[in-house]
This record gives C-alpha cells, sequence and structure tokens, in this order.
C-alpha cells in the first residue's frame, strides 16, 4: 500500500518530533517516498538532518531558500502529494492552518495540497482542552481533513491526560487508512474474532487457541476500505484497528448476544471468531477443590451464532463464516454453508503449514453456492482484501 507513495510530513515544535524519525524510517522501509517539511521552531527540537538521512529527500524548513530542486518547490511538492500528515501538530500550526495562513513553508504547501491531509495534535491536556484549540480543530474537519484523536497517558510536561500523540505504528496505519481506496463506505460490517472463555468456576474455564489475528485483520480490512466496522471480540492480546468499535466480550453467551444487538443494522456479517461449541452446565461459585478421584463435568451445547444469523438475516445481509477443520475440510464445510443458510464460508485446514491459530498467514478456500476458490499462501491481511474482493463480487444490495 506505501510503496512508491509520496508522503509529506509536517513536523512542528513539539517534543513529540523525535517520534517522527521513527514514522519517516518506518515509511521509508516500506517503500514510501517521504519528504519532511518542518517549522522554523521544530528545528528545535530535532534537527532536518535526521530527516534528510533517513528518507534520502531534503528537509524543508524556509521557504525562501535559493537552494532548490524545483521550480516552485512547494507548489511542486503539492501537486505530487499522495498525503500529507501533520505530526506532531502544535496548537499553532492548527491555528495557522484553520485560517488558511501560509507564513512558513509547512503552511504554504499545506494549501497548495489538493491530497488527503491529516493532523495529530499533540500538546498539554490543557492547550488541547482549550476552546479556541478545538474550534480549530473542529474547523479543519470542517474542510475536509482529518484530526486525530490524541492518545492519553503521561506527556512530556509530566501531567497525565489527553493530548499525547499517538505512536508510529498508528500514525502509519492512518496514512495507510487515508491511501486505501474506498471501495466499502457507507457499508456497515461486523465482526467477530477471538475464542470464548466459558467458566468452569471462578478461576478455570474451557478455551480453545485463537489469537484473534485473522478477525482483527478483517475488522481492519473493512475499515481501511471505508466501512463503518463493528468487532466484537473474545479476550486477545491484540491492539483493536483503529477506527473500529470494539465490543468486548468473554463467554459464547456474551457473543451471542452482542452479535444479535449488532446484527439488525449490518450489510456484511463475517464470523471469524472461535466460539465454544460447549460449556460447563453448572459453572461453580467457589474453585472446585481437587479430591483423590477423576472428575467429570458436564458440558451444554452453546447457542449457534451463525445459525442465527442465518435464520434472521434481513434483506440483502451477507453473512460469511469461518470453518477451522482437521479432516474432510471441503465436505464439512459446504455442509456448514447449506445447514446455517449463509452466503460463504471460508474453510482453513489446522494441518496444514501456514494456516490456523497464531501464525500470521492462513491458507484458506472460499466457498459459496456455485463457486470454490482456492487461495495460496498469504497473509492474514491479505486474506482479509481478498475475501472481500469476493464478498464485493457475491453480495446483493
Ligand atoms: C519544550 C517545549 C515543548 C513544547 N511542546 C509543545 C507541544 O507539544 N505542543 C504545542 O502545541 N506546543 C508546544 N510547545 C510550544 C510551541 O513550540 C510554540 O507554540 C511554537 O510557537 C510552535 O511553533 P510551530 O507551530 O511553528 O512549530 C512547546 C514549547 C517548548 C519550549
Amino acid at each position: 500500500m506505501l510503496q512508491g507513495k509520496k508522503i509529506l510530513l509536517g513536523v512542528t515544535g513539539s517534543i513529540a518530533a523525535y517520534k517522527i524519525a521513527s514514522l519517516a524510517s518506518m515509511l521509508k522501509k516500506r517503500g514510501a517516498d517521504v519528504t519532511v517539511l518542518m517549522t522554523e521552531n521544530a528545528v528545535n527540537f530535532i534537527n532536518p538532518i535526521t530527516f534528510e538521512t533517513l528518507t534520502g529527500n531534503k528537509c524543508l524548513v524556509d521557504t525562501f531558500d535559493r537552494n532548490f530542486e524545483f521550480q516552485v518547490e512547494h507548489v511542486s511538492l503539492a501537486s505530487q502529494a499522495d498525503v500529507f500528515l501533520v505530526a506532531p501538530a502544535s496548537a499553532d500550526v492548527i491555528a495557522r492552518a484553520a485560517h488558511g495562513v501560509a507564513d512558513d513553508m509547512l503552511t504554504t504547501t499545506l494549501l497548495a495540497c489538493t491530497c488527503p491531509k491529516l493532523f495529530a495534535p499533540a500538546m498539554n491536556t490543557r492547550m488541547y482542552r482549550n476552546p479556541i484549540v478545538q474550534d480549530n480543530l473542529r474547523t479543519l474537519a470542517r474542510y475536509g481533513m482529518e484530526v486525530i484523536d490524541p492518545a492519553v497517558g503521561r506527556l512530556a510536561c509530566g501531567d497525565t491526560g489527553e493530548g499525547k500523540m499517538p505512536e508510529p505504528e498508528t500514525l502509519c496505519e492512518y496514512l495507510i487508512k487515508a491511501l486505501t481506496p474506498k471501495d466499502m463506505a457507507g457499508l456497515k460490517v461486523l465482526v467477530t474474532a477471538g475464542p470464548t472463555q466459558e467458566k468452569i468456576d471462578p478461576v478455570r474455564y474451557i478455551s480453545n487457541h485463537s489469537t484473534g489475528k485473522m478477525g482483527y485483520a478483517i475488522a481492519r480490512a473493512a475499515m481501511l476500505r471505508g466501512a463503518e466496522v463493528t468487532l466484537v471480540s473474545g479476550r486477545t492480546s491484540l491492539e483493536p484497528p483503529i477506527g473500529v468499535r470494539t465490543v468486548p466480550v468473554v463467554s459464547a453467551a456474551d457473543m451471542a448476544q452482542a452479535v444479535k444487538e449488532a446484527a439488525p443494522a449490518q450489510d456484511i456479517i463475517v464470523k471469524a471468531a472461535a466460539v465454544a461449541d460447549y460449556r460447563p452446565a453448572q459453572a461453580a461459585e467457589e474453585k472446585m477443590k481437587k479430591g483423590d478421584g477423576e472428575l467429570s463435568v458436564a458440558l451444554a451445547r452453546t447457542e449457534d451464532i451463525l445459525a442465527w444469523l442465518g435464520a434472521h438475516r434481513r434483506e440483502g445481509q451477507f453473512l460469511c463464516g469461518f470453518s477451522m477443520e482437521t479432516e474432510h475440510v471441503l465436505e464439512n464445510s459446504r455442509a456448514k454453508l447449506q445447514k446455517k443458510h449463509i452466503d460463504m464460508i471460508v474453510a482453513n485446514n489446522l494441518r496444514q503449514d501456514g494456516a490456523g491459530f497464531g501464525t500470521d498467514t492462513n491458507v484458506v478456500t472460499i466457498l459459496t453456492e456455485n463457486e470454490t476458490v482456492e487461495l495460496p499462501l498469504m497473509s492474514k491481511e491479505d486474506v482479509a482484501d481478498r475475501l472481500f474482493d469476493h464478498i464485493m463480487k457475491y453480495r446483493r444490495p
């Protein structure tokens, strides 16, 4: 996604400026052509040489610098840029940008750019909450610029609160989002992910090896393509993707309830969670003490969420399930497709190298009523994208 993209990074006078060195390096390693523009004040925080070394491009500070490559550098840069991120965005630059001020290289180039423009405000919490700053941020949003919510945490000034610039990895995700074509804009997508935990007693539960990686990749792919995404997730150690509404759940019953609540509004539902088929019939109130003999725990069936969705789907809603098998993968998956009245099943074989739980890759076969599409080994991100390519082809709005 970033390969060959022309990215402008605007750096302003904030302590967080040093973090943009990591971002510039990360983008460069992923094949982007990165140019950094700094305010005069930003130069007090980090030296332009750092950015020039990391990006291989001249770092631009002075609008009237005579040592230029292009005829009118800010216009030339602006017309070629694919995306412009101002990070950290000081209260001062936010105010100038909101009012069309063009008094340095960064703000002049910003005005000349027609590409997507993003701002990552970074400042002390009281500055950030100041109604004038908030008004200026709303003005930027009104003019179509994306304002990235600051993180909450310990700030360089010693205060704790909102105003912290998101980490470079998160900023990189916003850039990828800005650069991804929005063929799913206007669609609502529900994704389930991760394992469920079925309580035996206050210290024990039945679960499975799902890490949630496949489901999170699916939620991310839909978000990047412009969909409004709800992610119902069992417990995982993963960071939810940016811009996704996450509903945390624990048990299969919790997941069923969250899915039923969200389902009616959805255009597409992808169920990638590993939901327990059985739960302890009775969860003990107190920790079960060990005895000398064997112990059996009676199990009861959990609700089949996919079958419920198949029976309650609304007109035009597209349903996709996942099927993890260890034998007769295609036969079992096709039977599931028909029995549950859904549109698509993504089958993966736990026994196949590079597929299954915890891996960053998967090998899947996409089954619909009339088609069987075998995909080769690929990253879970690529599987997610291919999945939506197929869903967008098959769905009848
Ligand atoms: C040590 C230090 C840290 C600062 N950090 C921030 C900050 O995080 N956010 C901010 O808006 N201003 C911060 N400022 C104030 C700005 O640097 C100041 O408003 C400056 O005029 C911004 O200029 P610029 O927007 O042209 O870069 C800081 C100032 C100092 C001395």
